[in-house]
This record gives structure tokens, C-alpha cells and sequence, in this order.
């Protein structure tokens, strides 16, 4: 079965997950790479704002095609309850071209349901599998059993 794993992550919590998964099911593995600037202060309530309007942004040119997987995992974090706008805008741009789909989400405490559900919407099919864990799950390395049936 081939797999891809493409993530957009800003403080690298979501990058950490994606790799893990790549890792264990030997998949390729896509950055996505925003063209707007997300970092620091201002980046953060430019993300908030974009996030919110569900604004839809140019993307550095990305290597795989989603056509090409029987399964693409999707990792993202919540911004403002909704999934952080580079993956939205990823999703938009390989519109039609996902077979199956699992989303991994993070964030520091709520907006997991949220999120799953833009992402279902956009994608235009539901999930098979979805994995919620917080910023502290992550960084302390609480999810091995989680992580394991998810990519079963
Ligand atoms: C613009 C912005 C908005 C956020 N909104 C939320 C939120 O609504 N709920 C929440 O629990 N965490 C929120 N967070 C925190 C992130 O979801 C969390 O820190 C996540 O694990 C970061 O993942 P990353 O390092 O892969 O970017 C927000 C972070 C940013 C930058």
C-alpha cells in the first residue's frame, strides 16, 4: 500500500507526529510550505485571521502527487478552531485527488472536532481514521499506543 503523509506545522509539534508516521509505514512525506509569513507575533494573528476566513494561500510548489497514494495522511494544528489555512489551502489545490484519507491534528487544548470537520468538508470524503493530541501529548511523547492504532 503506498502512503504519503503531508503536514503543515509552524512550531514543529505536528512535523514531529508526521515524521513518526513516516517513519514506521515508509512513506513519502510532504511539507507543505506556505508563502505567507506565519512566524513570530504578527504571524500568529495574521494565521488567527486566515484561519478564521478560511482564506485560501499561494503555496511554495509541492514534490508529490495525492493521486499516486491509496492513503494520504493529513497533519495539521488547530488555529483558532480551525485547521491552520496552508493545509486548507493544500487540500484546495489537490482538489479530486485524494483516494483515502486520516487526519492527525494538534493543538494546545480544544478545536480537534472542529477542525476534523473542515477538513472532511474540504477533502470531500470522510476520514478513516483521525488522531487528536495536545501540544503537551506531543512534546512528552504520550501517544505511542494512540499513534500505533492509527496507522493501523
Ligand atoms: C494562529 C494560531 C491559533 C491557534 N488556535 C488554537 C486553538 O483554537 N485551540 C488550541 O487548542 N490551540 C490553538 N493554537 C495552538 C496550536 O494548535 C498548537 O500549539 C499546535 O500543537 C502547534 O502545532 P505546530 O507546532 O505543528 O504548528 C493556535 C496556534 C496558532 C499559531
Amino acid at each position: 500500500m503506498s502512503v504519503l503523509v503531508a503536514y503543515y506545522s509552524r512550531t514543529n509539534i505536528t512535523k514531529k507526529l508526521a515524521e513518526e508516521i513516516a517513519a514506521k509505514l515508509n512513506a513519502d512525506i510532504e511539507e507543505i510550505n506556505p508563502k505567507v509569513n506565519y512566524n513570530g507575533k504578527i504571524g500568529y494573528m495574521r494565521g488567527g485571521k486566515d484561519a478564521i476566513s478560511e482564506k485560501i494561500i499561494d503555496l511554495e510548489q509541492t514534490k508529490y502527487d495525492p493521486s499516486n497514494y491509496d492513503v494520504v495522511y493529513l497533519g495539521v494544528p488547530v488555529w483558532a478552531g480551525k485547521s491552520a489555512t496552508p493545509m486548507i489551502s493544500y487540500i484546495k489545490e489537490n482538489e479530486g485527488k485524494f483516494n483515502e484519507v486520516k487526519f492527525f491534528v494538534t493543538a494546545g487544548s480544544t478545536g480537534f472536532e472542529g477542525t476534523f470537520e473542515q477538513m472532511e468538508k474540504f477533502v470531500g470524503k470522510a476520514p478513516q481514521k483521525t488522531l487528536a493530541l495536545t501540544t503537551k501529548e506531543v512534546k512528552k511523547d504520550e501517544f505511542a499506543d494512540r499513534l500505533e492504532s492509527f496507522i493501523e
